[in-house]
């Protein structure tokens, strides 16, 4: 008789976080100095699609293959712990349930593929482990949350645990040493606040010069403002995040967002030597929405003096919030509503080259090419 075929494909989205981690307390672990909370943009549009496939016993070792180039597995450290603790959850399932197939030794081999430029700050280690992590947790059916299997991800790229879940979602840094309590939880889910779009501003695609461990560890290492950051600053900031995506209140969401991007590009700059992952026209785009914003929003007490409604429920007016991660490439998160006058804003001050394919619109996931 034919042999099962063991095979899963999944596909995961990007996310880009509002609070941002930076800093590892352990390494091997890949367990974080503090908690962070991303948006899960569409997987309509930048997505990792992965398949994972068990192979015959003779057929041996994993091979992988990354945008239909063979990659080395052996030359990651993070990606073997992936799938080593895969193989283990699945070896101890087996050991309780006989009935089961016995997968857990078979040779793997995995196809991943990403829709957009790979390592270029877009966040794609995030898409990439989220989406192997949900691909192995369905091809060994282990008997894990979306939570637990989180934190695989982690293992993987720390980023990648918050893809596990769409929409709103929190890095619960944990307090344990084993990393158990180290994992994802949606805070509220993608149709929560579907008003809300993200537009990526893309103003360089080329692989980025310091990779986010360098970057961490040296920040760690040498930064006073991180233990700032860490102590008081971020641990205030979740709650605050998390009340404003509860209440739909943009105004907040906008101010903490861009509050806590300059923090984190603040630190970089805070260690020895300084790490510069924003540019000039990075910068630029951040005097364009400031100067955008300055246009709407009035001050709460300003509203108040005026006798205009209730403080509560008077909105400041923001319009876009911006926010980098390891990169020169802006996010800006937006109502729909703001859209189409924001990218009109974005491609009359930096026109794209004549030929690029500029300022495609892609609901909750739309990007401009800049020069
Ligand atoms: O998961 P990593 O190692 O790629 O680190 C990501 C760090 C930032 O993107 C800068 C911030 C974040 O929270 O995603």
């Amino acid at each position: 008789a034919a042999a099962a075929v063991h095979e899963v494909t999944c596909s995961a989205p990007v996310n880009i976080a509002v609070i941002k981690y930076w800093g590892k307390r352990d390494t091997a672990l890949v367990l974080p100095t503090n908690s962070s909370l991303s948006v899960t943009l569409s997987q309509d549009h930048l997505r990792s699609t992965t398949t994972v496939r068990c192979v015959a016993a003779d057929e041996a070792g994993d091979r992988l293959w990354l945008n239909g180039k063979e990659e080395s597995i052996a030359a990651s450290k993070r990606l073997r712990n992936v799938l080593a603790d895969a193989r283990r959850l699945r070896r101890a399932a087996e050991a309780a349930d006989p009935a089961l197939p016995a997968l857990a030794e078979l040779p793997l081999r995995i196809c991943s593929v990403n829709n957009f430029p790979t390592a270029a700050g877009l966040a794609s280690s995030a898409s990439g482990f989220a989406c192997l992590t949900y691909a192995l947790h369905t091809l060994y059916s282990l008997p894990l949350s979306v939570s637990e299997a989180s934190r695989l991800a982690r293992v993987g790229s720390g980023s990648a645990c918050r893809s596990l879940f769409g929409g709103f979602v929190a890095w619960e840094m944990g307090q344990r040493d084993d990393g158990a309590d180290s994992m994802a939880v949606q805070v509220a889910s993608e149709t929560h606040w579907p008003d809300m779009e993200a537009l990526i501003l893309v103003v360089s695609d080329a692989r980025k010069d310091t990779g986010s461990t360098e970057g961490m560890q040296q920040t760690v290492e040498t930064s006073t403002l991180l233990r700032e950051r860490i102590a008081s600053v971020v641990p205030r900031r979740m709650r605050q995040m998390t009340a404003a995506i509860h209440a739909r209140d943009f105004d907040s969401f906008a101010e903490l967002t861009m509050a806590d991007s300059n923090q984190f590009h603040a630190v970089c700059l805070d260690t020895y030597p300084p790490i510069f992952y924003m540019n000039d026209i990075s910068r630029a785009i951040i005097r364009l929405v400031t100067a955008y914003n300055r246009l709407f929003i009035k001050p709460v007490a300003a509203a108040d003096a005026a006798g205009d409604s209730a403080p509560a429920a008077t909105s400041r007016g923001y319009r876009a919030a911006y926010t980098y991660d390891a990169g020169p490439n802006a996010v800006l998160y937006l109502p729909r509503e703001h859209v189409t006058e924001v990218l009109g804003l974005v491609n009359h001050f930096f026109p794209p080259p004549a030929a690029a394919d500029h300022a495609e619109y892609f609901g909750r996931a739309a990007s401009a090419f800049l020069p």
